[in-house]
């Protein structure tokens, strides 16, 4: 039996650095950006992750979780970098050479300027084009890939175009999500700083996922073809998708308004994971629903970082919820909370991955643990200031300092098979 994948999860876009030929990487530079700051550098994750991946093993791990970026694969459309694939076979080897079992991503949120220009994710041709990049790596670096997920949080589409959204606000005005949207002729400045950058692109909303239920399809479609295809090409693959689950709970007469949340996060996905070899479950928090649906976080309770509630045991609850509906092995593809407290990340760690050792004893099939994040990053449009990391870094010198928690989380998973 294959030993359970103990690790950190990570981003090409959030820890490498100077993604230029990406999407965000091109939000980042507009004048009315909604991010906090820029990416830059990173954490130099590009030329450093020897230092890393070595750091990995000393703490006892042994999985790594890492994104392959698109646009450094394909800067242009049909021109593959062969130098991009040089350095993901570096990467891969030496997890290997470090007993690291790796876990590819192939598109963690960002994606190619180019496929942007073309309306990305609500382009039906994105299918072919994302399959056909996804065989490429694989007839590249398949034969020393083992773990794919194919695409993070295929969920998220209305979530992460909220970055696009909040930019849009910034220029004053309100995009309704789900609209073919195009914007006004008086916003004309402020489209035209967008579109001279893109090359002319008009439908703003294009950026980054797709955000019409057809668009929501076509990232399923894509999945599905990548991973038929990658299969055909390499069978000893074990190909998945993330989706990003809360642990719903219904409060006074909230069932039918918990059922039809979760329908949306889960259940709707379900035909198209089917004939997948794993799941991705990422987890963070609760969320506590009635009638009316999403209730704010209660008074009293911790938050994180991120404003939403700590609450570690979410995640056992969520693993039993999937296991109810799914029979495929899962792997926690993510989980973890921004704190500035490492003692906080101490006691998140403890609760959740008890909680996973609970859902084993039961025969659930969780093969799978990988902490978001290794380090803290680049947070989207928050920027650096939300701290998932188990491992702090000075950007100034890219000095890598391992938190209390780093070192711990080995013993912590240790320790719970001991406890009765
Ligand atoms: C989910 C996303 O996959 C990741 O990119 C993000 O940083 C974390 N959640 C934390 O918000």
């Amino acid at each position: 039996m294959q030993e359970f994948l103990l690790g950190a999860a990570t981003s090409a876009y959030q820890v490498e650095g100077n993604n230029v030929y990406s999407d965000f990487w091109l939000m980042e530079q507009a004048e009315h950006t909604s991010f906090k700051e820029r990416s830059g550098d990173a954490v130099d994750h590009y030329n450093h992750y020897e230092e890393d991946i070595r750091l990995m093993k000393k703490a006892g791990m042994n999985a790594y979780r890492f994104s392959i970026e698109w646009a450094r694969i394909e800067p242009e459309k049909g021109r593959y970098n062969d130098g991009a694939i040089a350095h993901y076979r570096k990467v891969l080897e030496c997890c290997h050479e470090n007993g690291i079992t790796p876990v590819v991503t192939m598109h963690h949120f960002s994606s190619p300027v180019w496929l942007i220009r073309e309306n990305g994710w609500e382009n039906e041709k994105v299918v072919g084009y994302f399959r056909d990049y996804c065989v490429y790596v694989t007839a590249q670096l398949g034969d020393i890939m083992e773990y794919v997920c194919t695409i993070n949080e295929a969920n998220m589409r209305l979530q992460v175009t909220s970055v696009m959204r909040t930019m849009l606000k910034n220029m004053g005005v309100n995009l309704q999500v789900g609209m073919n949207f195009e914007l006004p002729e008086e916003y004309a400045v402020g489209e035209r700083e967008i579109s001279e950058i893109l090359g002319g692109v008009k439908k703003a909303n294009t950026f980054m996922a797709p955000c019409t239920p057809e668009g929501d399809l076509l990232i399923m479609e894509a999945h599905e073809a990548a991973r038929d295809a990658m299969k055909a090409k390499c069978p000893h693959l074990k190909i998945g998708l993330t989706l990003s689950l809360h642990d719903i709970q219904p409060v006074t007469g909230g069932e039918q308004s918990a059922k039809e949340i979760w329908n949306e996060e889960f259940t709707h996905y379900l035909p198209y994971i089917q004939k997948d070899d794993f799941f991705g479950l990422q987890n963070y928090t609760r969320m506590l629903v009635n009638a009316e649906g999403e209730l704010p976080v209660p008074d009293g309770k911790q938050c994180t970082q991120m404003g939403y509630e700590f609450y570690p045991e979410a995640l056992e609850h969520v693993i039993r919820t999937v296991s109810k509906e799914l029979e495929l092995p899962i792997i926690v593809t993510e989980n973890g909370v921004a704190t500035l407290d490492d003692q906080e990340r101490i006691e998140y760690l403890q609760t959740a991955l008890y909680g996973v050792k609970r859902c084993i004893d039961d025969n659930v099939p969780v093969i799978g643990y990988l902490h978001w994040s290794l380090f803290d990053n680049f947070e989207w449009q928050l920027g650096y200031s939300k701290k998932f990391g188990l491992i702090e870094v000075d950007r100034s010198m890219q000095e890598r300092k391992p938190k209390e928690s780093f070192y711990k989380m080995a013993a912590i998973w240790k320790t719970a098979h001991t406890r009765r």
